[in-house]
């Protein structure tokens, strides 16, 4: 192994740069050379890398985003475009791949180490932590940390208008943020995808926190439950004649400078990856398991689904009591 290439695809997320800058200083460390692909598999089949060495990667360890930039490439999806990805590597002289994504990531890394041989090993890195297989995945605590600043504040407002708040978080088809930003934030109550609920139980919901002598109440929403916040809303007004008022927190959960804990897995995951790499380790992901490194054959992750923590949703409804 002497050469590693290094790219970020789909949704960026707080922590990738650690998460770069940890593989390219482990490769200086290690006496390898490391290359940059910008733009995801797009820049793998337009040849678009860049060497990058230990200085490269300097002040970029608490920035939002990836300097590598990233996307979600189509094209990637066919077996040509991984060919062409494939034989643009081997011209490089690449020797191993690490991909910095989510789960569409890795169903190309999967397609790439098994059609065409090349040594790929994955890193979770989506804010949406729904990767099975690790704890966390990078980007993971920022974007909570971030929605539940935001709780904080609609709180304020919110209490002062004695309001129901309906906060819309992100997630995809997960409610992994929903449900930690629920438990943090102190919410009424939450609505995940993985346990989509009668919007008619909504009514009964604030009924019942006013019963309980609330003024206000903050309920959080996946953007993957049924009809999103939107939804929820509509029914609330619908079937009470109150007012209230819904923030969709959105793409500011994506930025930022990365928390503490993104910071750090992504670093140990970083090192680990080359690591693996030169062990001869492909078509694995390397997540963490109760603070222990782990390597999960790829197409695991993406063919098993996370569930959502049942303990914490139960915890969650014993505290909005
Ligand atoms: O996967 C990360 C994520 O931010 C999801 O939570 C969200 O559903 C999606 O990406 C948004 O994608 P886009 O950036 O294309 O709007």
């Amino acid at each position: 192994m002497q050469k590693i290439a290094i790219l970020t695809s789909g949704g960026d997320a707080p922590g990738m740069n650690a998460a770069i800058r940890a593989a390219v200083r482990a490769c200086a460390a290690r006496g390898l050379a490391s290359v940059g692909v910008r733009r995801g598999y797009n820049g793998l089949m337009e040849n678009d890398m860049q060497p990058l060495g230990a200085r490269a990667v300097a002040n970029i360890l608490q920035r939002g985003g990836t300097m590598l930039l990233t996307a979600r490439s189509k094209a990637f999806m066919q077996p040509e475009g991984r060919a062409l990805a494939a034989a643009n590597l081997r011209a490089a002289s690449v020797d191993g791949l690490i991909v910095i994504g989510g789960d569409g990531s890795f169903r190309g890394a999967t397609a790439l180490s098994e059609e065409q041989g090349i040594p790929v090993v994955g890193l979770p890195g989506t804010i949406d932590n729904d990767i099975w297989g690790t704890d966390h995945s990078i980007g993971y605590f920022t974007a909570v940390e971030t929605a539940v600043e935001a709780v904080d504040k609609l709180r304020d407002t919110g209490a002062s208008h004695e309001r129901t708040f309906i906060i819309e978080v992100m997630g995809r088809h997960a409610g992994h943020i929903a449900l930690d930003v629920a438990l943090a934030g102190g919410a009424e109550d939450v609505f995940l995808p993985e346990q989509p609920r009668e919007l008619s139980e909504v009514m009964r919901v604030v009924e019942e926190a006013h019963q309980r002598g609330k003024a206000s109440a903050i309920l959080i929403v996946a953007e993957g439950h049924p009809g999103g916040g939107a939804a929820v809303q509509a029914a609330i007004e619908q079937a009470t004649g109150q007012q209230t008022r819904l923030a969709v927190l959105g793409h500011i959960q994506r930025g930022g400078r990365p928390a503490v804990g993104d910071r750090i897995l992504a670093s140990r995951l970083g090192v680990a990856a080359v690591d693996a790499l030169i062990a001869g380790q492909s078509g694995v992901m390397l997540g963490m398991q109760n603070q222990h490194i782990v390597q999960v054959p790829l197409r695991q992750t993406w063919e098993n689904r996370k569930a959502v923590d049942r303990a914490a949703y139960a915890c969650l409804r014993v505290l909005s009591v």
